[in-house]
């Protein structure tokens, strides 16, 4: 594990916003537009969990995205994915799914279950300029198919970037994301170095931690301090253990334009993706 002598500091603990999303889906968005710019170039974070299928089953019919990257981590449940592109896959629990709209996909994201519960993470990364026309891609990794490594009660499943000596399942050269599932049991600690730049917080699924002082619960994201005397995140887990989504990644600092599912760099370029989208050119 790192050693970590500066640990960043907690800045400030944010509580997500209940709203829904797709036909219905009920969901925590924990980062929005208001938090773009101090989290860039994380544009979005979404937690839904629920065992109502009333809460899920209305899923996320056919919508386009242009201009990021979205990153969906499922804990429970089956979700399934088709896209413009011709990608098709199936969320199972502990699957990761990457998808890169560059210049435009439309795509739907729909149960895969008519009851039983339903849990995950969707988070979107913003592209440079330069890439948000390039052409879209799509991974999705099952659970055994994401590098793991296990230290004194930490067990990191590095779905990118590089912790405890192993590398992502996806590496990013502009942003170089770090984007780790980590699962602690009760008191263990973990420690990972950060560039000092890059901007950083941490989303707790369950169970409690506390960063350098600060306590955190379920559904609750510390954002991190960023300044050049510090040299990484040190944590420890509560009682009943943790899991959580530890986020970092070098800022694009860019124009950052957003309306809905599309995110570019100017208002003309959000005028171009609406016209584009209406007269059926955005995805093909
Ligand atoms: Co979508």
């Amino acid at each position: 594990m790192d050693t970590i002598t500066h640990p960043r500091p907690v800045e400030r603990i944010v509580q997500g916003q209940a709203t829904s999303d797709g036909a219905g889906v009920r969901l925590v968005r924990m980062l929005a537009q208001p938090l773009q710019r101090r989290l860039d170039p994380f544009l979005m974070l979404d937690a839904f969990g629920s065992d109502e299928p009333r809460d899920y089953l209305a899923g996320f019919p056919d919508h386009p995205h242009r201009g990021f990257e979205t990153v969906t981590l499922m804990l429970a449940g089956r979700m399934r994915h088709r896209d413009s592109a011709g990608h098709e896959g199936l969320l199972e629990p502990g699957g990761v799914q990457w998808m890169t709209a560059g210049r435009g996909v439309v795509h739907s994201e729909m149960p895969e279950q008519a009851e039983g519960r339903m849990e995950g993470l969707q988070l979107w990364l913003n592209l440079p300029a330069a890439d948000k026309m390039r052409e879209p891609w799509y991974r999705d990794f099952r659970a055994d198919e994401i590098p793991a490594a296990t230290a004194d009660g930490v067990r990191v499943r590095v779905i990118a970037g590089r912790a405890l000596g192993t590398d992502g399942a996806v590496l990013r050269a502009v942003t170089d994301p770090l984007l780790l599932d980590l699962e602690l049991a009760p008191g263990a600690r973990f420690a990972q170095s950060l560039p000092a730049a890059h901007h950083a917080f941490v989303h707790v699924v369950r169970g409690s931690i506390e960063i350098a002082g600060r306590a955190a619960g379920a559904r609750k994201m510390a954002i991190l301090a960023d300044a050049p005397s510090y040299d990484g995140v040190g944590l420890t887990a509560g009682a009943d253990g943790a899991r959580m989504l530890l986020a970092a990644a070098r800022p694009l600092n860019e124009p950052i334009v957003q309306l809905g599912p599309f995110v570019m760099n100017t208002r003309e370029q959000i005028e171009q993706a609406v016209d584009d989208f209406r007269r059926g050119a955005l995805a093909n």
